[in-house]
């Protein structure tokens, strides 16, 4: 399982980057219009927090295949590292998929919400797919559900393309995902907070901690 944060702000990223396990960064026009700030500026401070080595996914704002394409190579040119373009899916958004294989550029075919979207835009040549789990939930169509048919249609035709399941508002929905052995997830802080957040292990940690203290007070391991 392979996680994303689904975020632009800085100090968010800066955050997750340190603390958690996580594999890079997706935006869209949406996530990067709430920061209010210059588009380059924005970029490039994500690029330099997590480094050339994670991924960074960024939508592209163009209509046709031609200028997709020109606005693809232009972000792999100032962005670089392991850049990834999202194109929600379309014809015109197809045919510069099929076009961005000669220019090694991975694209992330996103706004997915059927295994009939995801299945052509990965014969397209898309490296991800992104179903969009809650926006399926909220017209009561089970995100998971969407997402797990993908998983299994992607293995059983062997496509060279992952499922990067998005729009998560639940730890439940990521957790089933996983369940269906969904490639990966993009995710907020919130998110990976409430994915290791459990009451249960509060308390184990307050009985270690009342258990050694009872013994050696203050006295850490260290200290010995
Ligand atoms: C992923 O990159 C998607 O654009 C994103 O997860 C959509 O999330 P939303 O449904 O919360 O807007």
């Amino acid at each position: 399982m392979i996680y994303i944060l689904d975020t632009a702000d800085i100090e968010e990223i800066r955050y997750c980057n340190e603390f958690y396990p996580v594999s890079g960064v997706t935006t869209n026009p949406t996530i990067i219009s709430r920061e209010h700030e210059d588009f380059w500026k924005i970029v490039k401070e994500i690029r330099d927090i997590i480094g050339p080595d994670k991924m960074f996914h960024v939508q592209t704002t163009q209509k046709k295949a031609e200028d997709i394409v020109e606005e693809a190579k232009l972000l792999k040119e100032r962005i670089g590292g392991e850049f990834y373009v999202k194109i929600p899916i379309c014809e015109e958004g197809l045919k510069a998929t099929m076009m961005l294989k000669n220019w090694g550029i991975g694209v992330t075919m996103t706004a997915i919400f059927t295994p009939a979207q995801a299945l052509i835009a990965a014969k397209a040549g898309a490296s991800f797919v992104a179903p969009y789990v809650n926006r399926l939930d909220n017209i009561i169509a089970d995100g998971c559900e969407v997402v797990a048919e993908i998983t299994k249609q992607l293995n059983l035709y062997n496509l060279d393309c992952r499922v990067l399941a998005a729009s998560f508002k639940t730890a439940e929905q990521v957790h089933k995902c996983a369940s269906a052995g969904c490639h990966s997830v993009t995710v907020t802080s919130g998110i990976l907070k409430s994915l290791i957040s459990n009451p249960m292990t509060d308390v184990a940690v307050a009985t270690f901690e009342k258990d050694w203290e009872t013994v050696y007070g203050d006295k850490t391991i260290l200290e010995f």
